[in-house]
């Protein structure tokens, strides 16, 4: 397969839906550009991809999505400069764990062509979209599920690709207070979760929404064997910094391998901010929370970027996290963020202009 941006066939809307959007006041992922990129998987390979006016997709009750749920997807942003210049992150890091997750569902891969010429003219088709607003920028949503018909329970013989688009602002407005899991998992090992799954997300709610009873906005999902180590932070990983040092776990199984994460473990090295990829138990955590070197603790994705966490639920007792002026949160959010949007240097070369 060889696709060229100038093969992608381009049906434009006839009304565009912009003149409606209060670019001032964007939620996350509510709010859907005018276009959308579509590529089907039938006899056997992909087809051409096609950008079309943005609209439902239409599929028949025994579509194998609905039934043993062959879906997967990924998150990334498109981010506006002051020239207007159109930016990307690492988006081929998303391509890859694209296919990462597609084969462990038993899904095809998709060819990086679809993937990257595909989202550059869907992006230059829609451009307009891309918020200048400083926190806000286009969130770009691809993913591929089962088309194809059938009760029984193997994987599909046809599979859509899809890029759709939505000017967001912020994941999370304010700061966030988290429960750390004692019951439920999220992943287990030889598991699904390191895959961009949508049944992964469908298994968190029900814990999430207990937690969301109690208070909380997310779940800190520990090990599905004994609850003992700190896995992720709803959907975003998790850093903890004790005394000086910036704590995140390994990946393994059952941890999505974040880009935002590993960009963060480059960044502080590079800034000389101690950082230690292991394993941390909770106990470790609550310890330092209680004898007060736990200084802080932030979530860490595409979505919600560096989300800072003002303290946490365990075993029945809140811990408040302390308020520092000079956070590493607040730094590194600033680092990355400058690089997405072009405000400064990009020594690791993450940066793609569209
Ligand atoms: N962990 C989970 C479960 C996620 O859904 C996400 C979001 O993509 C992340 C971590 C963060 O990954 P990334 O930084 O690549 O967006
Ligand atoms: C992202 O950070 O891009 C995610 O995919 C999180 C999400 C489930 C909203």
């Amino acid at each position: 397969m060889n696709t060229l941006m100038s093969d992608i066939k381009i049906t434009k809307t006839k009304t565009t839906k912009i003149h409606d959007v209060d670019f001032d006041n964007l939620n996350f992922g509510r709010t859907f550009s005018d276009h959308m990129l579509v590529c089907d998987f039938k006899d056997g390979k992909w087809q051409s991809p096609e950008i079309v006016p943005y609209q439902a997709i239409v599929l028949d009750p025994s579509a194998k999505i609905f039934h043993y749920g062959q879906s997967v997807f990924e998150g990334l942003k498109a981010y506006k400069d002051t020239d207007d210049s159109v930016w990307l992150f690492r988006p081929l890091e998303n391509f890859k764990r694209l296919n990462i997750s597609a084969k462990r569902l038993a899904m095809p891969e998709l060819p990086e062509e679809i993937f990257m010429d595909g989202l550059k003219a869907l992006l230059k088709v829609d451009s307009e979209w891309i918020p200048k607003k400083e926190g806000s920028s286009l969130y770009i949503r691809p993913f591929i599920f089962a088309s194809g018909n059938g009760f029984h329970a193997s994987p599909a013989d046809e599979y859509k690709f899809v890029i759709a688009l939505a000017p967001s602002g912020a994941y999370f407005s304010g700061n966030v207070k988290v429960l750390i899991e004692e019951t439920y998992s999220r992943s287990a090992n030889g598991g699904v979760g390191f895959a961009k799954a949508g049944g992964n997300y469908a298994g968190q709610f029900y814990p999430t929404q207990l937690a969301v009873e109690k208070g909380y906005q997310q779940v800190i999902w520990t090990d599905d064997t004994n609850h003992e180590y700190i896995e992720e932070a709803g959907a975003m990983n998790i850093f903890i910094r004790i005394n000086d040092t910036l704590i995140t776990g390994p990946t393994s199984d059952r941890i999505l391998d974040g880009i935002t994460r590993k960009s963060i473990i480059d960044i502080a090295k590079a800034e000389g901010i101690p950082v230690e990829v292991r394993k941390i138990t909770v106990t470790e955590v609550v310890n330092a929370a209680k004898d007060g070197s736990l200084k802080e603790m932030f979530g860490a994705g595409t979505a919600a970027v560096v989300s800072p966490i003002s303290g946490f639920g365990y075993k029945g007792i809140d811990y408040d996290l302390p308020e520092l002026k000079e956070t590493y949160a607040a730094f590194i959010k600033k680092y990355i963020t400058d690089i997405q949007t072009n405000k400064s240097e990009d020594p690791f070369g993450w940066r793609v202009k569209v």
